[in-house]
C-alpha cells in the first residue's frame, strides 16, 4: 500500500510504520499524522472511478489509510446534506449562507466519520475491546460501531454531565458506562493509561485514523458547493474536528482537485475556551483551562488534545477563534430551528452564535459564502431544549377551550 507512507509525529517529526498499533509517538508521546504519497493517490484515483461513488466518507478511500478494506465497519456515514439557508442569511445579512447537517449521520453526530475508519482500524489490529472518554458523541458513536463490529466497548464519561440521548445511545448499543466524578479531561487521563494495556484500543480524537475519516467533511463541503467557501465556522472542543477540516481542505489543493483555502473559524463556549484565549494573545500555546462550564456540554473541555493543530489551522488559514456565552448559543439554537427546520445540538449552535455577532461588527463581508458546520443533532439533548423552548399548552378535550387558547397564542 505505497500510498499511505508513514504516521509521523506532529513534535518530533519520528516516522512510525503505518503498521503501527500505537496511537501516540513511542518517542516522546506526542500525536501521529498519517503521512501519504499524493502522487500514489492521484495515481490510484485515476484508476479507481471514485467519482461514481455515493456521495459519503467511503467515496474518498483513496485518502484513506485503511489496508483492509473487506474489514470495513460502515453504517453509511458521511453525505450529509450541505443546507442553503436563505431565510436565515437574510435575517443576518448573509447572502451565501450553508450548514452542513453532520445531525444527519448514522448515530447523529459527525463522530460517524472519524468511527468507521477508526473501527475498521481496530479490526486490523485485531483489537478487542475499544476504549475512549467523551462528552457524550464520541461513546454514543463508539458504542454503536463496536456493536456492528462485534467489539467490546468501554466509555468514561464525565458524570452528570452527558446529555440524556447520547447516554441513552451508548447504553442501548451495549457500551460499558463509567460515570467519573470529574470532568471530561480526567477521564481522557484515565483512558489514556488504560489504554496502555495491550487489550484495550483508544478511540478518542488522539487515534490519528478518527481524524482521517473526519476529514471528509471537507471534501464533501468542496465538492457540494463547487468550490472552497470562503469561511468555514466550526465549533471546537477537544479542537479533533477543526484539524480534520483544514487537513481535508489542504489535501484537496495538493491532489490537485482545488485552489484556495477557506478561513477558518473555531467557536469555542465561554466558560471553555483556552484556544480563544491563546488566540486573543496571539501565541502558540495554550493555557488549560482548571475550571469549565458551559451548557454546550459537547465542547465542555479545558485541556483540548489537538490544540497544537487547531492553532495551527486556524493561524494558517487567517482565521479567527471566537468565544459565545450560553445565552448566545441558546438564542442561536432556536434561531436556527424556527427558521430553518434544523434542530442541532447546543455546541453545534456555537457558529451561528458566532455569526450573528459577526454581521453585526463587520468581520464577514455579506457576499462572502460562509459554511457553519452543525456537529450534532437536537434531539442528542432534549432538556437543554426544553430549557427555552416554550412549553406545551394544555386542554380538555373541549374544542371551545383549544379556541380561546389559539386566539391567545396566535396574539403573542
Ligand atoms: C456536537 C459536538 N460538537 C463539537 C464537538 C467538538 O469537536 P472536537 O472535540 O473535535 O473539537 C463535539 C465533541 O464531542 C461534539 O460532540
Ligand atoms: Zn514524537
Amino acid at each position: 500500500m505505497d500510498r499511505v507512507l508513514s504516521l509521523r509525529c506532529i513534535d518530533c517529526g519520528f516516522e512510525h510504520g503505518i503498521q503501527e498499533r500505537s496511537v501516540t509517538c513511542r518517542r516522546c508521546g506526542g500525536l501521529l499524522d498519517v503521512v501519504y504519497d499524493y502522487d500514489a493517490v492521484v495515481d490510484e484515483m485515476e484508476r479507481s472511478g471514485w467519482e461514481r461513488r455515493p456521495l459519503g466518507v467511503w467515496r474518498y478511500e483513496e485518502l484513506l489509510p485503511v489496508l483492509r478494506p473487506e474489514l470495513k465497519v460502515t453504517l453509511g456515514e458521511g453525505g450529509t446534506r450541505l443546507v442553503r439557508c436563505r431565510r436565515l442569511g437574510e435575517e443576518l445579512g448573509l447572502r451565501d449562507l450553508y450548514v452542513k447537517h453532520e445531525g444527519g449521520n448514522p448515530t447523529g453526530s459527525f463522530k460517524d466519520r472519524g468511527m468507521t475508519v477508526g473501527v475498521t482500524k481496530a479490526l486490523e489490529f485485531g483489537a478487542k475491546t475499544l476504549i475512549c472518554a467523551s462528552t457524550g458523541n464520541t461513546a454514543a458513536s463508539l458504542a454503536a460501531y463496536s456493536a456492528r463490529a462485534g467489539l467490546r466497548c468501554l466509555v468514561l464519561l464525565p458524570k452528570g454531565k452527558v446529555a440524556l440521548g447520547k447516554l441513552a445511545q451508548a447504553s442501548i448499543h451495549g457500551a460499558v458506562i463509567i460515570a467519573v466524578r470529574g470532568g471530561f479531561d480526567e477521564a481522557l487521563d484515565l483512558v489514556r493509561r488504560l489504554a496502555e494495556r495491550p487489550e484495550y484500543y483508544l478511540l478518542n480524537s488522539i487515534n490519528p485514523y478518527r481524524l482521517e475519516g473526519q476529514k471528509t467533511a471537507a471534501y464533501e463541503v468542496y465538492e457540494q458547493l463547487g468550490g472552497m467557501p470562503d469561511w468555514l465556522i466550526i465549533p471546537v472542543g477537544n479542537a479533533g474536528n477543526i484539524s480534520a477540516y483544514w487537513k481535508g481542505f489542504r489535501e484537496l489543493n495538493l491532489v490537485g482537485m482545488s485552489e484556495g483555502l477557506p478561513r477558518m473559524v473555531g467557536v469555542q463556549a465561554e466558560g471553555a475556551s483556552p484556544i480563544v484565549e491563546a488566540f486573543k494573545r496571539r501565541t502558540s500555546e495554550i493555557e488549560p483551562f482548571r475550571r469549565v462550564e458551559t451548557l454546550a456540554t459537547a465542547i465542555r473541555i479545558g485541556r483540548p488534545v489537538n490544540w497544537k493543530r487547531a492553532l495551527n489551522a486556524i493561524y494558517e488559514s487567517r482565521g479567527l477563534a471566537e468565544a459565545v456565552s450560553d445565552e448566545e448559543i441558546l438564542k442561536a439554537q432556536r434561531l436556527l430551528a424556527s427558521k430553518e427546520g434544523l434542530f442541532v445540538e447546543p455546541a453545534s449552535a456555537t457558529p451561528i452564535a458566532y455569526l450573528v455577532r459577526a454581521m453585526g461588527d463587520g468581520a464577514i463581508d455579506r457576499d462572502e459564502t460562509v459554511v457553519c458546520v452543525a456537529t450534532g443533532h437536537g434531539l442528542k439533548d432534549p432538556e437543554a431544549a426544553m430549557r427555552q423552548a416554550p412549553k406545551p399548552l394544555e386542554a380538555g378535550a373541549d374544542l371551545m377551550e383549544i379556541e380561546r387558547l389559539l386566539n391567545r397564542a396566535w396574539k403573542r
